[in-house]
């Protein structure tokens, strides 16, 4: 598998891809990660790669010119591939998504900064835009390696056992998030491992930790709250520092 990342901060990855899994993997050829920086795309002594909404507005957006050309002089290299940028406003990264993209063969994976991505970005590069969750963060480099790391775990070879890959949160039919484990000591302080998994008898451990899974799944509750009404929504933030003493 081939992922390819578009990003103004490739240094952010050094470490990240060297780790252990990923860095073993990426030496055995079992997936190809490479960075580019679409700030080498830009026109002019400046190699200015963002400018101010039109219409108005706080911050800055990243201007279409130098990520299109990116991604597009990237896809020359090795084929189209699937487009993703990252964005807070995009489609919900879960399991079933992060399995059929490590399906793919090649991922490009474009990250955005400032206030976020001039809309025709996505347009010209017909990208899918994938959010990691309902929380705003300053880029979407720390968004990408959520990616780069879900996905390559699916990719064979990458974790060397692929039955705990099955047997995670969120896999297998049901999609039940996993119960507890224990490992030793059997007591810690006064807290014991439940004697069903010492009985040695697996068909009774299976059910038992299927039930445990049950129970861990709807404590979470739903995926999504439902959206509440203006008037119960919560205040809006203030950091602590800015809070005047009540
Ligand atoms: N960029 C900024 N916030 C993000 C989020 N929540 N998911 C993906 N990319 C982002």
């Amino acid at each position: 598998m081939r992922i390819d990342i578009v990003t103004l901060f490739p240094e952010m990855f050094a470490s990240f891809l060297d780790g252990s899994l990923l860095g073993a993997a990426r030496q055995a050829g079992i997936v190809d990660i490479r960075l580019t920086n679409f700030r080498d795309f830009a026109a002019g002594v400046h190699r200015q790669v963002d400018d101010r909404p039109y219409g108005g507005g706080p911050g800055m957006l990243l201007m279409p010119e130098p990520v299109v050309s990116c991604v597009e002089a990237v896809q020359g290299e090795a084929g189209p591939g699937r487009v993703l940028m990252l964005t807070p406003g995009g489609r919900r990264l879960d399991q079933p998504l992060v399995e059929q993209l490590a399906c793919e063969p090649r991922l490009l994976l474009v990250c955005g900064r400032y206030e976020g991505f001039d809309a025709r970005v996505r347009e010209a590069l017909a990208a899918e835009e994938i959010s990691i969750g309902d929380y705003v963060l300053s880029g979407g480099e720390v968004a990408a390696m959520v990616i780069v790391e879900a996905v390559t775990r699916l990719v064979p070879g990458v974790l060397g056992h692929e039955e705990s890959a099955r047997q995670d949160s969120f896999s297998g039919a049901e999609r039940l998030v996993e119960g507890p484990q224990y490992t030793r000591p059997r007591e810690f302080r006064g807290l014991e491992v439940p004697e069903i998994l010492l009985s040695g008898d697996h068909g009774r451990i299976a059910r038992w930790r299927h039930e445990q899974a049950v129970a861990a799944t709807s404590r979470r509750g739903p995926a999504r709250p439902a959206p509440s009404s203006p008037d119960s929504s919560p205040a809006p933030f203030t950091a602590w520092s800015q809070r005047s003493p009540s």
